[in-house]
């Protein structure tokens, strides 16, 4: 079976500092796999090297992405033009910037569907009802005509999360998708992308620092530090028997409902201190070697 999604050796580097170090991870068809890390980690980044969205001083380095088998980095930019949005998507992280404030819902939806599905301006805005429907938007045809601050953040989150599986998607990238929101919104907001990634058939790269959500919803999980993988696996595996020393400091660091909050620990800065100057200490490993 080939993979959906492929990283290997993943390198990028943001002027002279590298934010990913030689990341590799695998999604399978219909897998949830989550990705894991305190902030900085890279998480974002590896997102934006999928979508070729790296920020202007940004270049990847070193490795390779691949869809489907076949090569992202190599392939001619209108090609992977026609893949994102389509067959790969994002739910952003930022709701609130993602939609262009002075469009329409229904312009905006409307846009995305014709131009990936070749749908009629009419066929398209009724396609765009039904979406909003499938994320339990109520009233849809009203909310169509409404601009981006006219409705919640939590609609405008399902508003991403509908525009994202429009097209029936092969992988969807979610960076944090619940992380701006309150509890019970990040609640539905989850049980949605696990509804519309099931009927859709789509995988799903879960980006996220809440090992809570991926033990609630990703089957396999990549633990990134200074852009580095840590430790990989089931994440049932590595919830309970986990290897590396962040992991499990993460997981003392993670409230759960069978512990008392006291029971919390921070992840000690200590460690953190460690892997940050073994990160850079393979940066000058390399440095050394490509010399
Ligand atoms: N536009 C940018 N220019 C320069 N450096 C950046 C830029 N965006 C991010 N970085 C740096 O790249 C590194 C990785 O950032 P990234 O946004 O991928 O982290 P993240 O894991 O997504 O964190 P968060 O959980 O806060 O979203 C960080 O050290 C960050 O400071
Ligand atoms: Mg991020």
């Amino acid at each position: 079976m080939t993979a959906t999604f492929t990283v290997e050796g993943l390198k990028v580097a943001i002027g002279a500092a590298n934010v990913l170090r030689g990341v590799s991870l695998e999604v399978q068809p219909g897998e949830v796999r989550g990705l894991v890390g305190e902030s900085g980690a890279g998480k974002s980044m590896l997102g934006r090297a999928v979508l070729g969205l790296l920020p202007a001083n940004a270049a990847v380095t070193a490795g390779r992405i691949a869809f489907e088998g076949r090569d992202l980095l190599a392939m001619a930019e209108a090609e992977r033009r026609r893949l994102l949005g389509r067959r790969i998507a994002l739910i952003p992280q930022d709701p609130m910037t993602s939609l262009n404030p002075v469009k329409r819902i229904g312009a905006q939806i409307g846009n995305l569907l014709r131009h990936h599905l070749d749908l009629s301006k009419r066929t398209a805005l009724a396609r765009a009802a039904e979406l909003l429907t499938e994320v339990a938007i109520r009233e849809p045809e009203r909310v169509l005509a409404l601009y981006p601050h006219e409705i919640s953040g939590g609609m405008r989150q399902r508003v991403l999360i509908a525009m994202a599986f429009a097209c029936d998607p092969a992988l969807v990238i979610a960076d944090e998708p619940t992380t701006a929101l309150d509890v019970t919104v990040q609640r539905q907001v989850l049980q949605l992308v696990e509804r519309l990634r099931l009927r859709h058939g789509s995988a799903v790269l879960f980006v996220t620092h809440d090992l809570g959500v991926v033990a609630k919803i990703c089957r396999s999980m990549t633990v990134l530090h200074a852009g580095r993988v840590l430790e990989e696996g089931e994440t049932a595996n590595v919830l309970t028997r986990p290897r590396h020393a962040y992991t499990r400091a993460l997981l003392a660091a993670t409230p759960r409902a069978d512990r008392p909050a006291e029971a919390l620990r921070p992840v000690p800065p200590a460690l953190i201190e460690q892997l940050w100057s073994e990160a850079h200490r393979l940066d000058d490993v390399a440095a050394v070697d490509a010399a």
